[in-house]
């Protein structure tokens, strides 16, 4: 069961005053994720990751190319839809804006598996819900608390939880730790990295930073203005990376023993060079 993204572009229109114009957000990417397998996405700001995982989540529609998990097009309707959309799930950047403040934690692990049809009724469904709060740490008395009486970091266990409820078999996780507490990112990170392995998931794991990258992923997939311009094992990205902007994130990198600002400047004066 690969996830296989083929030649995907994705073009906006982009209109300024009368003029409109194309924006390629991505441009022909081209790779697939093993069950099993953490691949990282890393890039500037704007650089299209998310557009990707907008377009995995089915949430953007390629201007062309194709996206498939088991032989099934993203963009596919009905019965195939449903099953895409079971396997391939989301972890929110915003652990704040994804829970309704509305509703128990209970009720936001109920409606996957309701609507899934996961679970036959009441007393099944709770158990399955206390289930899915074990398998992200959390325990059970949190059922029946509001989002506002989390922490960020009990949030986002929430948000996996709720990922894994339909039958994940790919989480596509765009920044998960970006928003939370330095001191609680690795715990997060940690989860996943452990559901990854016990459950044998697919995972494009997006972020900024190459040090979390290259810990907890297989392979570093760059992207430079809307391309991928290097994949590989992590290792093998950070120590001996092919492409020239790799070096320059990898030398814009904070680094508290260094001169971080001076390395930042290099990497603004790499992306001024080629135009951006
Ligand atoms: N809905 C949209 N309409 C127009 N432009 C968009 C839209 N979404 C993203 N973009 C543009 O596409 C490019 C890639 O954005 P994005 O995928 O969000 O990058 P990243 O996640 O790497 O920061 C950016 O130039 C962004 O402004
Ligand atoms: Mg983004």
């Amino acid at each position: 069961m690969t996830l296989e993204v083929t030649d995907v572009t994705k073009k906006f229109k982009i209109r300024k005053g009368l003029k409109s114009s194309d924006l390629v957000a991505v441009n022909n990417a081209s790779f697939s994720i093993e069950p099993g397998q953490t691949v990282a996405l890393v890039g500037e700001s704007g650089s299209g990751k998310s557009t990707i995982a907008k377009m995995i989540l089915r949430l953007e529609r390629p201007t062309s190319g194709s996206i498939t998990l088991d032989g099934v097009r993203s963009t596919a309707r009905g019965e195939e839809a449903k099953k895409y959309r079971n396997l391939v799930q989301m972890v929110f950047q915003d652990p704040f804006a994804s829970l309704n403040p509305y509703h128990t934690i209970a009720h936001h692990l109920e409606r996957p598996l309701l609507i899934h049809h996961k679970t036959r009724g009441r007393e099944e469904t709770r158990a399955k819900v206390e289930e899915l709060l074990a398998r992200v740490n959390l325990s059970p008395d949190m059922a029946d608390r509001r989002p506002h009486e989390l922490s960020g970091g009990q949030r986002q266990r929430v948000a996996i939880a709720r990922a894994l409820a339909p039958g994940a078999r790919y989480l596509i996780a765009d920044e998960p730790v970006s928003m939370l507490d330095v001191s609680i990112r690795l715990s997060v990170l940690n989860l996943l990295a452990r559901l990854q392995r016990e459950e044998n998931l697919g995972v494009l794991y997006i972020t900024h930073d190459l040090a979390t990258a290259r810990h907890f992923s297989d392979e570093i997939m760059v992207m430079l203005k809307g391309n991928i311009v290097e994949r590989g094992p992590s290792d093998e990205v950070i120590l001996n990376p092919q492409h020239d902007y790799t070096r320059t994130l990898l030398d814009a990198a904070p680094d508290p023993s260094h001169h971080g600002r001076m390395k930042r400047q290099v990497h603004d004066e790499y992306l001024a060079t080629t135009g951006s």
